[in-house]
């Protein structure tokens, strides 16, 4: 049975389905094909155990920290999700309310359906970043990036782990459709790929075109060097060597995403990948992390493992299903509430003092050799 007040984000989780029709639950929860990955993400946190520190110093605790050129109340960003509006009549205006709310940046995406000037001009003002997808034309891609900057948008986000989609099965036999109503705003007069019937006998995709139009390591040279100082961000980057090319091409800083699962399934959880990944960028760009996060102690363990902070996708439409603004707002505080106990509770006064310190291993040996 669902709660009847949410405690938690699983908590908001459980009235959003009852809330939602079964195929909108379906678009918003699903992962790719068996949904390996999607689970991954969120069971890879329950198998770290966290070490319990006392009698620490905490006076003067706080979240903040920097990141990249900003400075951040905490490390909680609104990973980009498509069309809010299918879960809420306010859609990203309710999303953006919040975020400025809880001084939490909102990564608005491409398939946004409010504008993002739209979102500029509420009031209090929310920190907007923009993600990018690739489009057909380079010049699409570019004019999508500068209409974001004039709206004020601090950095942009090129997701690059979704050059196609992936097969999601549990939205396919949920029978789910696009409502006519629900558009991508910021893709209207853009040229839209223009993929060919697969070949009778041919590859299903590799004969359609589309993976003409996918960008390439060439492509983000091309928008590095066109935005000039602009933060820009790559999104989807499992592989340390990837990490290690994003650096070369003068990114910004990358999110260790895999879509939330929802694209190639069995590639490994999040936080199973970041150590790696971390190790690979040693401390040269800023990590965010995202993918399967419902607490705080899950913050706490992607810090500890080498994120500078994370990104909340599935929960925030969650929460946006089940109270609009306010509600995600609520969700927002009860993350970062639960990150405060797990940080004093480990010890830990500011995210600085968060590492790999703070993850329990049992064969851990004290100073003087002793098993602790
Ligand atoms: C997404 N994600 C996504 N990513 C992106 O770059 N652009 C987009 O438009 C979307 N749209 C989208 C819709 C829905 C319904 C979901 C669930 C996800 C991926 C998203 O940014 C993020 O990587 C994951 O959602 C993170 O995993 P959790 O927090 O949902 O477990």
């Amino acid at each position: 049975m669902s709660p009847v007040t949410p405690f938690c984000a699983q908590d908001y989780a459980a009235l959003a389905q009852d809330r939602l029709p079964a195929a909108t639950w379906a678009w918003l929860e699903s992962g790719g094909a068996d949904e390996l990955t999607a689970n991954a993400n969120r069971n890879a946190y329950a198998r770290l155990k966290l070490r319990s520190r006392v009698l620490r110093p905490l006076q003067g605790a706080h979240t903040r920290l920097e990141l990249g050129t900003r400075t951040l109340a905490h490390p909680i960003l609104i990973a980009p999700t498509a069309w809010h509006g299918l879960v809420h009549p306010e859609g990203e205006r309710a999303t953006a309310m919040a975020a400025a709310a809880t001084h939490t940046p909102l990564i608005v995406s491409t398939q946004s359906g409010i504008a993002i000037e739209t979102l500029a001009g509420l009031n209090p003002a929310p920190a907007l970043w923009f993600q990018l997808y690739a489009q057909t034309r380079f010049e699409d891609t570019l004019a999508l990036a500068f209409r974001a900057l004039k709206a004020g948008a601090k950095a942009l986000v090129l997701t690059v782990d979704a050059p196609v989609n992936g097969a999601r099965n549990v939205e396919q036999r949920s029978g789910f459709r696009l409502p006519p109503h629900i558009r991508s705003v910021h893709l209207q007069g853009l040229s839209p790929p223009h993929p060919r019937p697969a070949e009778p006998g041919g590859h299903p995709l590799f004969s359609t075109g589309l993976l003409e139009a996918a960008p390439t390591w060439d492509d983000v040279r091309r928008l590095r060097d066109a935005l000039g100082t602009t933060p820009l961000w790559l999104k989807g980057i499992l592989d340390p060597d990837d990490a290690r090319l994003a650096i070369e091409c003068g990114v910004d800083g990358i999110m260790v995403s895999n879509h939330g699962g929802r694209c190639l399934d069995t590639v490994p959880s999040t936080l199973g990948a970041l150590p790696d990944v971390a190790h690979s960028v040693r401390g040269q760009i800023p990590i965010v992390l995202d993918g399967g996060i419902r607490r705080g102690t899950d913050i706490l363990k992607a810090l500890a493992l080498g994120a500078h902070a994370v990104a909340i996708g599935r929960p925030i439409l969650h929460a946006l299903a089940v109270g609009g603004a306010t509600a995600v707002a609520h969700l927002i505080q009860i993350l970062r509430g639960e990150l405060e106990v797990a940080m004093a509770l480990t010890g830990c006064r500011t995210l600085a003092d968060v590492d790999s310190g703070v993850i329990w291993e049992p064969t851990r040996k004290v100073s003087d050799g002793r098993a602790a």
